[in-house]
């Protein structure tokens, strides 16, 4: 039995072997691998893609899916969350734990008996996101080595760049940073990820001559929108793509996209943002696949 906390719980080979059991789900979309399993979904924060593809992969595996709604629970009488989480994991065989504090999924794992996937804690790290990311990738390129990816929007509150950049260390790929000076990466991830940084820039269009684009919307409920002097102005059009990107150049975005992606790049050969989010379904069936030990690597 596997937890997933932090990207950095995988190495190189792991990311590798769980891109090529997410590609055989790809082709085989159904299996009976955690037959008589039960995982269940505790998200303390909103969700869409990362809990239903989640519940949509348990399915697909053969497990059965418990939902856990903090609305409807007894934290609302006060219970804490390790008491909430130690109990969970008595009913289930997974927990995937969503949570608005960094540190969440760490402190859960802590007491629960069951694996526990961090499916999001705060600004901190999305793991899962990430390894969705980095099969999208090898899908489209066939590696990750070689590649040029520009990271843009909100570096500083956005977990999915967090995970992705620590995961990018293990990849000969070098990377471009894209964000207004009140988003940028903090210090520490900068100075983690050394030399592979071949450029920091303020505006959008200067990151536009990478193979891949990771476009993220701004974090608003993670700060106080006015007291940063937050600005829309990151915004990625087909006119500005047309200008200044190179064909190939494909767009990747996490989503939820609020508007830092103009409608008229959906229809062209740049977005690959909707089949990434599909991606989550074949990876996150890989992923409770190594949770329960049924796939090792
Ligand atoms: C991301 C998240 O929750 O961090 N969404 C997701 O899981 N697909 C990105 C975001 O909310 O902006």
């Amino acid at each position: 039995m596997n937890s997933l906390i932090s990207i950095k719980d995988l190495n190189r080979q792991q990311i590798l072997a769980l891109c090529s059991q997410a590609a055989l789900h790809d082709k085989n979309k159904e299996c009976t691998t955690l037959d008589g399993k039960i995982v269940m979904t505790l998200f303390f924060e909103p969700s869409t893609r990362t809990r239903l593809s989640f519940e949509s992969a348990a399915l697909r595996t053969g497990a059965k899916v418990l939902t856990f709604t903090a609305e409807s629970s007894s934290l609302k009488k006060g219970e804490s969350f390790s008491d909430t989480v130690r109990m969970a994991s008595s009913y289930a065989d997974i927990l995937i734990i969503r949570h608005p504090e960094e540190g969440a999924s760490a402190q859960a794992k802590a007491v629960s008996s069951a694996p526990v996937i961090n499916a999001g804690d705060g600004k901190n790290e999305h793991p899962t996101q990430t390894m969705l990311d980095l099969y999208t990738i090898i899908k489209e390129r066939g590696s990750i080595d070689g590649s040029t990816i520009a990271l843009a929007g909100d570096l500083k509150y956005g977990r999915a760049v967090h995970s992705l950049l620590y995961a990018l260390k293990n990849f000969d790929a070098k990377i471009i940073l894209a964000a207004p000076q009140e988003f940028a990466l903090p210090e520490d991830i900068k100075k983690e990820m050394g030399s592979q940084i071949i450029y920091q820039t303020e505006y959008l269009h200067e990151a536009l001559e990478a193979d891949f684009l990771y476009m993220t919307r701004v974090q608003k409920e993670r700060f106080n929108p006015q007291a940063e002097g937050y600005k829309e102005d990151f915004i990625l059009s087909l006119p500005l793509l047309e200008q200044k990107a190179k064909k190939s150049l494909r767009v990747l975005h996490p989503l939820p996209r609020v508007n830092e992606i103009t409608e008229d790049v959906d229809p062209s050969p740049h977005n690959i943002y909707f089949k990434q989010a599909a991606n989550g379904v074949p990876m996150r069936m890989a992923l409770l696949e190594y949770a329960s030990g049924v796939f090792l690597c």
